[in-house]
């Protein structure tokens, strides 16, 4: 049996803590739980410039190679798979220094990066190396927000048509979750037309408009709530799926689907269709499993990093259009691949900083 040896950039909550909150039930839900929990996976050590990140980190999984600077882990560690759990100012870095040092596959969490430039670079950098890229846009990995394309591609909805969608915490940060969902349902985005809902933080909300290459359009609305408001309502010539809720709560999906009007003779009505839910199990834990996967069978691809740059390309377009006079549609791709844009240091505060 091959065993993979795998390390961590960042041990935040993504990177560690979430194991930690007895509420969340899908464990494991942080990267050093999914390397912990996989049997092919060696986890060797972790990196985090905060010292109580890292004692944390050793407290959780045992491990006692701990490092404050990734190079240094790099210089002294033999690592197969690197977990990228920093925010999206330092992802491109490490994932150009991760890939110089031999890694095989990088699990980067999203927003991918701070520009397009950026994007383009892991990528390449990747792709010379025959690194395999994952970008953690999460939904993908989910067993019910996959259901959910399966329903829509055996034509339960018939044909989409319009798709209204919202998100909470600014664009990179739900907006980015949202913006890739959309693409896995409807495809390619062909134009963004929208204004931005400028805040005290450096990841604000927006709303608008984004075309699809199929001809379908869907309005977005992105903003600071205070509550969690993930939604997306695809809209259908025979039924509508609702699809949305946070990755780790559970009923996701809503079928509603044609029947006879009881009411009226001639009138056909939307009723909810019951749906066997699967089990969510760990979104994580499914990526993690399709990387190893992936290095098994030497399917070396970069294929996430693609769809991670065509996310962040659609919160790009909206403060394009913003910038153009607001709500002005903007073509996709964007020739301005220089605009960098930092995501909030939390989804937790409405200002975007820690509470220290
Ligand atoms: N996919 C998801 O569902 C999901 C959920 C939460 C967060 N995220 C993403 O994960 C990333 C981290 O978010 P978080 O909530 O875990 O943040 P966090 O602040 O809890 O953790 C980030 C950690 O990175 C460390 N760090 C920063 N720069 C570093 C560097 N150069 N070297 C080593 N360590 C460094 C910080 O000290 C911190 O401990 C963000 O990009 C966020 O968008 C994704």
């Amino acid at each position: 049996m091959v065993i993979y040896k795998a390390a961590i950039v960042g041990l935040g909550r993504i990177g560690n803590l979430f194991d930690r909150d007895p509420k969340i039930k899908n464990k494991p839900a942080s990267h050093t739980g999914c390397y912990l929990a996989h049997d092919n996976i060696e986890l060797i050590a972790g990196c985090d410039i905060n010292n109580d990140r890292l004692e944390d980190f050793r407290k959780d999984s045992g491990i006692d190679k701990l490092y404050t600077d990734y190079k240094e882990m790099f210089d002294k560690e033999d690592i197969d798979i690197l977990s990228i759990c920093t925010h999206n100012d330092s992802h491109r870095d490490i994932c150009l220094y991760a890939c110089e040092k031999g890694v095989k596959a990088i699990f980067c969490e999203k927003p991918m990066a701070m520009s397009l430039k950026e994007c383009d670079e892991m990528i390449e950098t990747c792709k010379n190396n025959n690194v395999h890229l994952v970008i953690d846009h999460t939904r993908r990995f989910d067993n019910s927000f996959i259901l959910a394309k399966k329903l829509l591609d055996s034509g339960k909805i018939g044909e989409i048509q319009k798709v209204d969608s919202y998100a909470t915490v600014g664009l990179l940060n739900g907006g980015s979750h949202l913006f890739d969902l959309l693409r896995y349902y409807v495809g390619d985005a062909e134009w963004v037309s929208g204004k931005i809902l400028h805040d005290e933080t450096t990841d604000p909300g927006a709303y608008g408009v984004i075309g699809f290459k199929n001809g379908v359009h869907a309005t977005f609305d992105c903003r600071w709530r205070d509550y969690c408001h993930f939604k997306v309502d695809l809209i259908g010539s025979k039924g509508i799926l609702s699809v949305g809720g946070m990755i780790r709560s559970g009923k996701n999906i809503e079928l509603f689907k044609i029947e006879s009007s009881e009411g009226e003779s001639g009138i056909y009505e939307l009723k909810e269709d019951k749906i066997e839910e699967v089990k969510s199990l760990s979104p994580y834990l499914n990526a993690v499993k399709n990387i190893v996967e992936a290095l098994n069978k030497n399917e070396i691809n970069q294929e996430s990093g693609y769809d991670g740059k065509a996310a962040l390309e659609i919160a790009m377009a909206f403060y394009e259009s913003h910038d153009f006079g607001g709500n002005v549609k903007v073509k996709l791709p964007l020739n301005d691949i220089l605009r960098k844009v930092k995501a909030r240091e939390t989804s937790f505060t409405k200002d975007g900083r820690l509470l220290r």
